[in-house]
Parts: structure tokens; C-alpha cells; sequence
């Protein structure tokens, strides 16, 4: 990351010269059905996705899918959280219009009294070096 003059603010988001799009939420939450389908959003989610909630609602939430993910992160969500209930990791989300964003996610399942089943994500700002680790990782990663 390298803020400088150049750099544009608005709403509680920056605009790095590289597409990076910082935030000042301090959480962003997201729920689907059982198989990954958008159910609810929060405005600080769709602000920093740079959706709005009828383009969200009812998608598969590989909708903010970043191609620099790999694909062994999502099989873990996947796979943790349909035996332990949570997930956690980190997660480059790419931006609507151009741009992308790092997330820390916790992933957790719920399962209400008729037996249906959800998710919930709830996604805090990750610190530089946090980031940095992840980046190296994923490189790694197919
Ligand atoms: C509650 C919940 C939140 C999710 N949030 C994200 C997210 O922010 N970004 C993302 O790329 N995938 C997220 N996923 C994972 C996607 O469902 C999907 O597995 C992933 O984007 C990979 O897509 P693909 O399997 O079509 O390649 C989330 C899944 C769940 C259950």
C-alpha cells in the first residue's frame, strides 16, 4: 500500500492508485441459504462492494469473486464450515466498477429450529501485514 496526494476520499473509502479501495467500516456482513446464495447484506458491504442490494440479493456469492483467490481458500471455507460451523481467513473481494478489497472473514453456519440452514459472514479490515502474509500464501496456492 502507498497513500500519497493522489489518493481519493470519499464516504469512508480510499482509492489507491493500485485499485485497492481501503474502508473505515468497521464490518461488513453478509448471510446466504445453504448453498451460498445472497440473502442479506449490510450497507457497509454493498458501499465498499459498490453493489447495490437488488444486484446482491439472490447471487451466488462467488459475485465478488477476486481471480487472484485461490481456489484452495474456498474449498477450506466450504469445507469448515459444513463440518466445524466457522470458517475464518482472509479474502480479496474484487470492487464492481474496477478495484478490490482484503477482508477477514468469519464464516459461520446457523441452523434454525425447522432445520434450515445458513451462513453468515462477517468481515473485518485486516492489518498491512496481514495482508502482505496472505498475498505470499495465495501465491502459493492454485
Ligand atoms: C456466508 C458466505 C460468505 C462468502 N463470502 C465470500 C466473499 O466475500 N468473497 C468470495 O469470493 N467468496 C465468498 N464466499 C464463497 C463463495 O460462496 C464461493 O465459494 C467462492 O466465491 C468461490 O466461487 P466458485 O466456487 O464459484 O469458484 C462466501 C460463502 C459464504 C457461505
Amino acid at each position: 500500500m502507498s497513500t500519497n496526494n493522489n489518493d481519493i476520499s470519499t464516504d469512508g473509502l480510499t482509492f489507491l492508485d493500485d485499485g485497492e479501495v481501503l474502508y473505515n467500516d468497521l464490518y461488513l456482513l453478509s448471510e446466504t441459504d445453504e448453498k451460498g446464495i445472497i440473502s442479506y447484506t449490510s450497507d457497509s458491504f454493498l458501499k465498499v462492494a459498490n453493489m447495490k442490494e437488488s444486484e446482491m440479493i439472490g447471487q451466488p456469492h462467488n459475485i465478488v469473486r477476486h481471480q487472484d483467490m485461490p481456489r484452495a481458500a474456498f474449498k477450506s471455507l466450504w469445507d469448515d464450515v459444513q463440518s466445524k460451523g466457522f470458517w475464518t481467513g482472509y479474502v480479496k473481494n474484487q470492487r464492481k466498477g474496477g478495484g478490490y478489497y482484503w477482508v477477514y472473514a468469519t464464516v459461520l453456519r446457523s441452523i434454525d429450529k425447522s432445520g434450515n440452514t445458513k451462513y453468515v459472514s462477517i468481515r473485518v479490515k485486516p492489518s498491512r501485514e496481514d495482508i502482505q502474509k496472505a498475498q505470499e500464501l495465495y501465491a502459493t496456492l492454485d
